[in-house]
């Protein structure tokens, strides 16, 4: 196996070091290592965190090989600075056997550049009427330990109380998308002061509100583990907040998006702004915001979900929701957050690993430690161009934006799957 030297880079946003990686691990870290045999890589300006770890990413194969691949994902996700991600189970057919995990695993370990990690669905067919094989996917060869039916609520309580008895045993986690579908009928954004100028029917937060509060009562109720995927209003936090002040196992998540853009964009009635939860007003991202430093919102999650042309360059009404996420999440995150690296690598690889139990990831630089890595250039700007994006689809919401920050390299248990900001395969 290679060697590599990363010179004079910032770990974690910590003074200058070098780092050497050796067979898949890091060898050493200190200042003025020598290591005649390794590549050396130059580090000087860049920062060193450990390889970004995803809880939420559509890969949609099986399926829509059309708009994404395993392969082509991973390969996304990797030039955005990712080690790991967790594919959502509304593939076609849906994951919710053994047999899908399984395939998208092999898949995601034959493409190489990052770590897939199925996440199974809760219901067969995602349809929220019967428990789908939780113990199956959890004992298959992709040891399923996140299960979720995202795109789709799981509304019936009974159901939710069961599929949460259920993973106990394993320890496993229910990812809930917090929708209550009978006040989100024919939604197409946000309910609110636009909504209303538009004309277009809303998407209330009392649905997402709704949905988590119940939800929190029935984790705690049951003592097992409950994620609540893309979290998009202030309600919500507040919600969360008092949930993890009374000790419920519950834990949250935010998507760029959600941290940036606002209702707002709805009316350039262009679909590329179209999204589930929808984006909200400024009031809410400011909460957004506020909790995911203060950690009552534990990661930011991409729900990177790309979807073909037809399915998103035609009228509002009937594009399909979703936005790509994986190539532009550091920027968003150093844009919004500023350059608080301890923070960053916090929210967005040690603490999803953790949830996710995925072991090697999530872990700073330091000897003996799988070197599982990225680098990250923050002096950097780059214009958003969406034909030279990696993802198969080219549905971004940042299209010719100039964001802050650039991924250096990738390195996947010490070989590099990104270098020069260029993928390796
Ligand atoms: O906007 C979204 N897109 N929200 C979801 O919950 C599902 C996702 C998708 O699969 O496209
Ligand atoms: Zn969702």
């Amino acid at each position: 196996m290679s060697s590599y030297l990363i010179s004079n880079v910032s770990v974690v946003g910590a003074a200058p070091t070098d780092v050497l990686i050796r067979d898949g691990v890091v060898a050493a870290v200190g200042a003025g290592l020598d290591a005649p045999e390794a590549t050396v890589v130059d580090g000087i300006g860049l920062v060193a965190l450990p390889g970004l770890v995803d809880l939420h990413t559509h890969l949609r194969e099986p399926g829509r090989e059309d708009a994404e691949t395993v392969e082509s994902g991973s390969r996304a996700a990797a030039l955005g600075g990712y080690t790991a991600v967790c594919a959502m189970a509304n593939t076609s057919p849906v994951a919710d056997t053994a047999g899908v995990v399984e395939q998208v695993w092999r898949l995601g370990r034959e493409a190489g550049l990052v770590d897939v990690q199925p996440i199974g669905a809760v219901t067969v067919g995602l349809a929220g009427e019967h428990l789908a094989e939780l113990g199956a996917m959890a004992d298959s060869a992709a040891r399923v330990r996140i299960f979720s039916d995202d795109g789709h609520c799981v509304a019936d309580p009974r159901l939710m109380r069961r599929a949460l008895e259920y993973v106990k045993a394993f320890d496993g986690i229910i990812a809930q998308h917090a929708e209550e579908p009978r006040l989100t009928e024919g939604a197409q954004m946000h309910e609110g002061e636009v909504s209303t100028r538009l004309g277009l029917t809303g998407w209330p937060a009392v649905a997402e509100e709704a949905i988590i509060a119940r939800d929190v009562l029935l984790a705690e109720h049951v003592g097992s583990r409950l994620h609540v995927c893309h979290v998009s209003t202030a309600g919500s936090v507040e919600v969360l907040r008092q949930a993890k002040a009374r000790g419920v196992r519950v834990t949250a998540e935010v998507t760029p998006h959600h941290l940036l853009l606002t209702d707002s964009r709805a009316e350039t009635y262009d679909p590329v702004y179209k999204v589930n939860p929808p984006l909200r007003t400024a009031t809410d991202v400011a909460a957004l915001r506020a909790a995911l430093v203060e950690g009552v919102i534990d990661v930011v999650a991409t729900d990177h979900a790309p979807h073909a042309v037809e399915d998103k360059e035609c009228e509002w009404a009937y594009a399909r929701p979703g936005m790509l996420g994986l190539e532009t999440a550091l920027s968003i995150a150093l844009d919004v957050l500023g350059p608080r690296w301890d923070l960053i690598a916090e929210r967005m690889s040690r603490t999803p690993a953790r949830i996710a139990g995925l072991e090697g990831h999530g872990l700073d630089p330091a000897p003996g430690v799988p070197a599982n890595l990225t680098l990250v250039d923050p002096a950097a700007r780059r214009t958003i161009e969406p034909a030279e994006l990696a993802s198969r689809s080219r549905n971004t919401p940042y299209a010719r934006m100039t964001l802050p920050g650039r991924i250096v390299a990738t390195f996947l248990r010490g070989e590099p799957t990104v270098l020069d900001g260029k993928a390796l395969k």
